[in-house]
């Protein structure tokens, strides 16, 4: 997807070993449709070459304020200038200071001073050994930096080049493209905090068996990560997938409808969006064996009872907070045919502001899908497209509604 269609971004190497992960980086820019103009510091090019920046990004890598390719010399005025963001990855604890002092002896410090810190954002991809990250110095520099209008994106932890393991490394390049992407994003659910329930449940029969559905979750996570890029605080209660969870989304794992009807009660006294994606069992076995169910050589089939779940969305919709309009409810409905009347009747009886109905069997697992909204002005169609793309026009349908809304 073109997320970053019509930007063009300054990307500056410090040294660092993470500028590995910097030519990953530069690769997924140009591929998300940015263009990407490289500055690199001395101690850069000790870990990466600029001819490998330079194949990558399509454009010669400046390293120097005494470039001559400029007509004016002002490498470090130009190059600032048209860009919609210079992001430092890797930014070492040697250039935070660097910054934090306004030090401006090589180009890329040099254009970052220059920067209009108005209209150009610099964010920041810290990378450094455990100690160094938890050195106070570095700690108050990064205070600094920001208190001066830099935007930290955080770091990693595990394994360190160093052999180390802790807090410091440099955030995988897909996490920093998700965090840049959400940073341009238009934040249309500031303030919100919005609750997300994605994926299958699965009812235990005993400790090794039990049932469940196709649902891949795909929906729900678009959703967590859509709403996250509009800049609402999230939670996403999932069942079991296997999917990472989306940047700066918290996220409660859960196996049974019951798990997911109590963590999901839970986290609602404290929201005021709520996207029910999930694809809760509508029963569960009545009895579940602490033991494994065993055959007993007979032939006879055991016979299985189950008792209906909770219906968590209804919880959640007839609740004190959502009747008093604090927690804007939204239903999913998978169907297998007449999606319009069925979906106009499951928005009423669920007693819901917005249901979105979709065709199950065209959905599960799939990348992409088709919705069709249901409110009570009418029916609205969001034609087949990615998922991510359908969860942010979601996210704008949504904002779009909440000032006034009508069950
Ligand atoms: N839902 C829920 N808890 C349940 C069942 C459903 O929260 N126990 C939510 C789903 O997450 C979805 C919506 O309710 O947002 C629609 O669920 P669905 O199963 O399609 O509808 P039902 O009400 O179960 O109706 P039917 O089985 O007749 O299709």
């Amino acid at each position: 997807m073109q997320d970053l269609a019509g930007k063009h971004i300054v990307l500056g190497l410090t040294g660092g070993i993470a500028c590995y992960k910097s030519a990953e980086l530069c690769r997924l820019f140009v591929k998300a449709g940015a263009t990407v103009q490289v500055v690199m510091t001395e101690a850069a090019e000790q870990f990466i070459t600029p001819v490998t920046m330079q194949a990558l990004s399509g454009r010669t890598v400046y390293t120097s304020q005494w470039d001559t390719r400029e007509p004016n010399n002002m490498p470090h005025i130009n190059l600032s200038r048209e860009a919609d963001a210079i992001v430092l990855a890797p930014c070492s604890a040697d250039f935070i200071a660097r910054l934090v002092q306004g030090r401006s002896d090589d180009l890329l410090s040099l254009m970052c001073l220059a920067r209009p810190m108005d209209r150009i954002p610099l964010l920041i991809a810290p990378a450094m050994n455990r100690e160094m990250w938890a050195h106070p110095a570095t700690q108050r520099n990064l205070m600094q930096v920001s208190a001066d209008g830099a935007t930290v994106l955080g770091v990693g932890s595990g394994w360190q080049a160093c052999g180390e393991t802790g807090d410091g490394r440099m955030l995988e390049p897909a996490q920093l493209l998700e965090d840049i992407t959400a940073f341009f994003s238009p934040k249309l659910l500031a303030g919100h905090k919005v609750l997300v329930t994605a994926g299958p449940t699965f009812e235990a029969l005993d400790p090794i068996r039990g049932i469940t559905n196709h649902s891949s979750g795909k929906m729900g996570f678009a959703i967590a990560r859509a709403a996250r890029e509009a800049g609402a605080e999230v939670t996403l209660v999932a069942g079991p997938v296997h999917l990472p969870t989306p940047r700066g989304v918290t996220r409660v794992d859960v196996l049974s409808a019951q798990d997911m009807l109590e963590a999901t009660t839970r986290a609602a006294e404290y929201a005021s969006i709520f996207v029910a994606t999930a694809a809760v069992a509508d029963w569960r076995p009545a009895t579940q064996s602490d033991q494994k169910i065993k055959k007993d050589g007979s032939g006879k089939t055991p016979v299985l009872e189950f008792v209906e779940n909770a219906d968590i969305l209804l919880t959640v919709a007839r609740s004190e907070r959502a009747q008093s309009r604090k927690l804007f409810c939204v239903g999913f409905a998978a169907e297998s045919e007449n999606l319009v009347e069925h979906a106009k009747a499951k928005r009423q009886r669920k007693g819901i502001p917005l249901l979105v109905g979709n065709i199950g069997p065209l959905a599960f697992g799939q990348d992409d899908n088709a919705l069709l909204l249901v409110d009570t002005h009418g029916v609205r169609e969001l034609p087949r497209a990615p998922k991510l793309t359908l969860a942010r026009e979601l996210m704008t349908e949504i904002a779009a509604r909440l000032p006034d809304w009508r069950v």
